[in-house]
């Protein structure tokens, strides 16, 4: 049996609610996840919560609670969501659960057995915003520092440090012998082109107790909590742990912003080394929304609700419009009035009208019984399944829609130049119109297969509509021919009801 795919989101802090740019990247790995299993393969899907740190520490104290509490309630409000967007995840990491915790633990003291920390005392400057220490280096040409660094504070304090220029050549060769392992390419070169002229500088992996105490203790000195991208990134190989009759690890992707690329293809693959664990196969970066050209932000309410969008434009239009809209890879930019238009175009008037008027016509031409079989669509259905299958394996899913959609207008074209409603008119003309109706028939059910990562519950209505009992989850059903003569459908209804705006 070849091994699981493994497949993991970047764990999301529990400082607020989640917003477009949570549920994007969400979205991003469970149409992989899905479409992985479509293809035959076994999958686990792993997502969840990042709750230890400043971040989370400050904004418990904000609302006056004890962090756990804090952290319970709002990982309800996350796990809701997680259901709303129908992620077929099969685990939820939290990275306050005891298996995660003792796992982190003992890593710590596998490497400090190891001899890969040291103790030193420093002085320098930390920014509490990011959690981060900075040095001359990260001053701006007026020598302050950037404002997304909040209040930057000198101190001096002791920690402990990993030690990280030693691996710097491997990462370097490997990164290079692995074209694949940051994607897009672009991601890739940035990540090399730092690494070849930056020398890292040791990584400091603890907090003292007096300046943070909501994290993990080190398990070998009690006076330090450890920094929390070192707790936070070892979930993906605390929950492999977690599941070892699986054996998940290494994972087959990470899929990750575009802001946290270092800590994700520079420090996880050291700290694996370092753990004499494989590295995993790749780190997936997507880029950032911003909503009518600005950046997305809480204080001046320029926020998507996802929520909200599902709940007046259903969940597929929701899933649809983010990953037919933006790529993997670059910025995005959403509008209301681009996604209307999306969803009137393509949804409503592309998709929705195709299957709604093929099935229509053959309940009412032929009173809903399935035609003999007829290949003239065959060629343009197989065309958009092999171009799916493969980009399904490459995780390109913007295109992946483009190829589907090619189907749909072509099918949708086929209407037009047949005009099976003049065919109906006439009995001469009553094997032509099987032909058609068998067409259109066909490739509604062939895009219900293509369309299921993407868009599951439209592609069950479809089979549903189709009167089918199987279910549109394996690419393989995708071979032009399975509606068999004779097979009496079920009730066409709108998938994609028109909004008056
Ligand atoms: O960084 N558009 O958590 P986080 C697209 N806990 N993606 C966005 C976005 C936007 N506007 N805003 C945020 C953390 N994201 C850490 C991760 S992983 C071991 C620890 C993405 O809640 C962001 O790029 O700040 C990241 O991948 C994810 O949301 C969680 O961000
Ligand atoms: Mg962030």
């Amino acid at each position: 049996m070849s091994k699981r795919f493994y497949i993991t989101t970047a764990i999301d802090y529990v400082n607020g609610q989640p917003h477009l740019g949570h549920a994007y990247e969400k979205i991003i790995a469970d149409v992989i996840a899905r479409a992985r299993r479509s293809l035959g393969q076994e999958v686990f899907f792993l997502t969840g919560l990042d709750e230890h740190g400043q971040k989370v520490q400050q904004a418990a104290q904000a609302e006056k609670k004890n962090p756990q509490e804090y952290c319970d309630a709002l990982a309800a409000d996350w796990q809701a969501f997680v259901k709303k967007l129908e992620l077929t995840n099969d685990d939820f990491v939290r990275t306050t659960q005891p298996r995660h915790k003792e796992f982190v633990q003992a890593t710590l003291a596998k490497l400090r057995a190891a001899g890969q920390f040291y103790k030193a005392s420093y002085t320098g400057f930390y920014s509490a915003k990011e959690e981060t220490f900075l040095t001359e280096k990260d001053r701006l040409p007026d020598g302050t520092f950037d404002a997304s660094y909040g209040e930057v504070v000198e101190l001096k304090e002791d920690n402990y440090y990993f030690k990280l220029g030693a691996h710097q050549p491997w990462l370097i060769d490997y990164i290079e012998a692995n074209p694949d392992f940051i994607a897009p390419s672009y991601r890739r070169n940035e990540v090399l082109g730092f690494l070849k002229n930056n020398t890292l500088e040791d990584l400091c992996i603890s907090r003292p107790l007096a300046r943070l105490n909501w994290g993990i203790p080190l398990p070998f000195d009690p006076e330090f909590v450890t920094y929390v991208w070192f707790d936070a990134l070892v979930n993906y190989a605390s929950i492999a742990h977690a599941h070892p009759e699986l054996g998940l690890w290494p994972a087959d992707i990470h899929v990750i912003g575009k802001d946290i690329v270092k800590f994700h293809a520079v420090y996880w693959p050291i700290m694996l080394k370092a753990m004499e664990l494989p590295l995993p196969k790749q780190v997936l970066v997507h880029g950032w929304w911003q909503k009518d050209g600005a950046k997305i932000s809480k204080s001046t309410g320029n926020v998507v609700d996802p929520m909200a969008v599902i709940n007046e434009w259903g969940l597929d239009a929701f899933r649809f419009y983010v990953l037919r809209e933006l790529d993997i890879g670059p910025d995005g930019n959403w509008t209301d009035a681009g996604f209307r238009s999306r969803y009137q175009a393509e949804l409503a008037n592309g998709l929705g009208n195709l299957v709604n008027r093929s099935l229509s016509m053959l309940k009412r031409y032929r009173n809903g019984v399935v035609p003999a079989r007829s290949n003239e669509l065959a060629a343009d259905a197989a065309k958009a399944a092999d171009e799916t299958r493969a980009l399904f394996k490459q995780s390109q899913l913007q295109s992946a829609l483009q190829s589907i959609w090619g189907l749909v207008n072509r099918a949708n074209k086929y209407v037009d130049e047949t005009a099976p409603f003049k065919l109906a008119k006439d009995p001469a003309q009553a094997q032509r119109l099987d032909e058609v109706l068998y067409n259109l028939a066909e490739s509604c059910r062939v895009l219900a297969v293509l369309l299921n990562p993407f868009l599951p519950g439209t592609s069950a209505k479809i089979y549903a509509q189709l009167g089918l009992t199987s279910t549109p989850d394996k690419l393989a059903d995708a071979t032009w021919g399975g509606l068999q003569a004779g097979h009496a459908i079920g009730e066409p209804a709108p998938l994609f009801p028109r909004k008056d705006v």
